[in-house]
């Protein structure tokens, strides 16, 4: 069987490298370099409880399947590709500040124990006087998102996958209402089977029947990264609070993320840096020190509900995508729900059906951050 994919992100990798292991002649094609969207700009963090709460519900059952392969998939492809990725399973801290209103909480377990704030303090010394409680999440995780992508890229490759950077795929080819090829530039690629994993670019394909237009829209998130002054350790956790998230990633801290619906834009904002700096000092107030080494903007594929897409669009085409705010969470489970449907046609949750929509004006309800003036502006409606 031959495949391909659109997109050479965490997705379209973590899929092109299963079906490839599976005997697939997989290509991927990459409208600009390998991890480009979305993937090498993430904080990757492995969030199902700070994402998701705790509460069952289709998103927050599919992160903690989600999450269980991850140990084993980080594994693998650091024995495979011979590279580090940084996966760590050390649990985050959710904050609440004094004055904040609590979180509303489903019962704690194991998933999830209470923190005073003195606790938290000494779990992250650089916590400041504002917490008024926190919850641990232990089984929460990070990877290095940027490691990850060059490991998977390694592993698709030596697993016999073609990555093809800098090739656009421009428009489907359908005969009888089969998808049968997809043009770019440079050729036309014929294959038994598409799958569109090309995060919030998803919808750009030409060529498709409305219907089967995955109906997603760019989310645009800034991340700034701090480095510490000489001698000052970074935090050892993820931490959550105050509208933002502190990840502590080699040695510095990414801090982010903001949310604003504004199209593909990916520029770099003043706002958006100022904001991030405020939240994150709230939480740890030496942050104020610490230089600013990198600022970075990147676009989260959403469809209207915020679920995943993911499924069979029309016949010959796949899609995987709308992974909004947990691309780097979901890429195993989503590299093996594909992978199953598209070898061994075994069904995906029909709450991910990527044509749920088809026919429906569905509006888009996403919250954005208050960085900047009107950036709780007007929802979209997506068709
Ligand atoms: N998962 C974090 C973000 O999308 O900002």
């Amino acid at each position: 069987m031959k495949v391909v994919i659109i997109g050479a992100g965490v997705a379209g990798l973590a899929i092109g490298w299963k079906l490839a292991v599976g005997g697939a002649k997989v290509v991927v094609l990459e409208r600009a370099q390998v991890g480009n969207g979305a993937t090498l700009v993430s904080g990757g963090m492995l969030a199902a409880t700070a994402e998701l709460g705790s509460v069952s519900s289709p998103d927050a059952d599919f992160a903690r399947q989600a999450n269980a392969l991850w140990p084993d998939f980080a594994a693998a492809l650091e024995a495979q590709s011979g590279f580090a990725i940084g996966y760590r399973r050390n649990g985050a801290l959710l904050l609440r500040l004094k004055g904040e209103a609590a979180r509303p909480e489903g019962p704690l377990s194991g998933e999830r124990t209470a923190l005073t704030a003195d606790a938290a303090r000494q779990m992250e010394p650089l916590l400041g006087a504002e917490i008024e409680n926190a919850i641990f999440a232990p089984h929460e995780a990070q990877v290095d998102s940027q490691a990850l992508c060059r490991a998977l890229a390694v592993c698709f490759v030596q697993a016999g996958g073609e990555v093809r950077a800098t090739e656009t795929a421009v428009r489907f080819e359908l005969t009888g209402g089969r998808v049968t090829g997809v043009v770019t530039p440079f050729t036309t690629h014929r294959a038994d089977a598409f799958v569109i994993a090309a995060g919030a670019w998803s919808a750009r394909i030409e060529g498709l029947p409305p219907e089967a237009v995955p109906p997603v829209v760019p989310v645009k998130g800034e991340i700034i990264v701090l480095s510490p002054p000489a001698g000052v350790a970074v935090p050892s956790h993820v931490v959550w609070g105050n509208g933002v998230y502190i990840v502590p990633r080699r040695e510095r801290v990414l801090v982010g993320a903001t949310m604003e619906l504004a199209g593909f834009d990916t520029s770099l904002t003043k706002s958006a840096l100022t904001w991030l700096r405020r939240q994150a000092e709230g939480l740890m107030p030496s942050l104020k020190d610490w230089r600013l080494s990198e600022h970075w903007a990147g676009l989260r594929p959403a469809a209207p509900d915020g679920l995943p897409l993911l499924g069979q669009s029309v016949d010959g085409l796949f899609v995987a995508s709308g992974q909004y705010r947990n691309g780097i969470l979901f890429a195993p489970a989503v590299a093996d729900v594909l992978s199953r449907l598209i070898l061994e046609r075994i069904a995906v949750d029909p709450a991910f059906d990527p044509r749920r929509f088809a026919g429906t004006k569905s509006p888009l309800i996403v919250p954005q951050t208050p960085h900047k003036e009107g950036g709780n502006g007007a929802w979209p409606t997506v068709s």
